[in-house]
């Protein structure tokens, strides 16, 4: 898929204002700090379109963008952030979880995984939550660059091993970097070959 345009909407921590026009949508979430911002400048082959830092916990609402004028790409806050302070935590989950529940306009979802950690119970346990949601998602690991191909293939193997521990069916998987660009005509060509199937349906 071409990116033709890619635009910012609307931000907020609520998911009954989110756009009301019903096209399809896909939403990047993930621990904080894992590359979610970054991979959207990088789909959208923009440098500041979504705001990144080194930081944890930058990406603080809901952020909706319009791709092409014809999907809407999400980019939303991190888990997992410990500086937050327990009542922010909790605003941040419950904000997040409402959204997955009740955003009927959401295709599917990409749980990012940052390559160079052995699975964490809080990705796992959101990926689980998830799927008993029966929320859609596929997995894109993040940072492959920091990492060599060995490397890389032996960590998404135990991936899949642990996942394999709870479910007979794995999701897609995508390998990415967002400073390489690696990983970008796969996820966008998922994205078209979805939303294609969504407009024969
Ligand atoms: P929050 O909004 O805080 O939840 O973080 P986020 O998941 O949106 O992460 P963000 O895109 O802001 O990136 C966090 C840090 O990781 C930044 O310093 C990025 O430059 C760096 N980063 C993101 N993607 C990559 C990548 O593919 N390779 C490398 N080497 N660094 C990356
Ligand atoms: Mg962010």
């Amino acid at each position: 898929m071409q990116i033709k345009s890619a635009k910012f909407v609307i931000s907020n921590q609520n998911v009954a204002n989110c756009p009301k026009t019903n096209i399809p949508e896909y939403a990047f979430i993930g621990r904080s700090n894992v590359g979610k911002s970054s991979l959207i400048n990088m789909l959208t082959n923009q440098k500041n379109l979504a705001k990144t830092s080194s930081k944890p916990g930058k990406t603080q609402l809901i952020n909706h963008f319009i791709i092409n004028d014809n999907w809407n790409l999400v980019d939303l806050p991190g888990y997992g952030y410990a500086k937050v302070s327990r009542s922010q935590k909790n605003i941040f989950q419950k904000f997040i979880t409402n959204y997955f529940k009740e955003r009927k306009q959401l295709v599917s979802a990409f749980v990012l995984i940052d390559i160079r950690h052995s699975p964490l119970p809080i990705d796992i346990d959101f990926i689980n939550w998830l799927a008993y949601n029966s929320i859609s998602f596929s997995i894109i690991f993040t940072k492959c660059d920091k990492l060599k191909p060995n490397v890389i293939k032996s960590n998404i193997e135990k991936y899949k091993q642990k996942l394999m521990q709870d479910w007979e069916v794995l999701p897609n998987f995508f390998t990415t970097s967002s400073s390489k660009f690696i990983g970008r005509d796969e996820i966008l060509d998922f994205i078209q070959k979805v939303n294609e199937n969504l407009v024969k349906s």
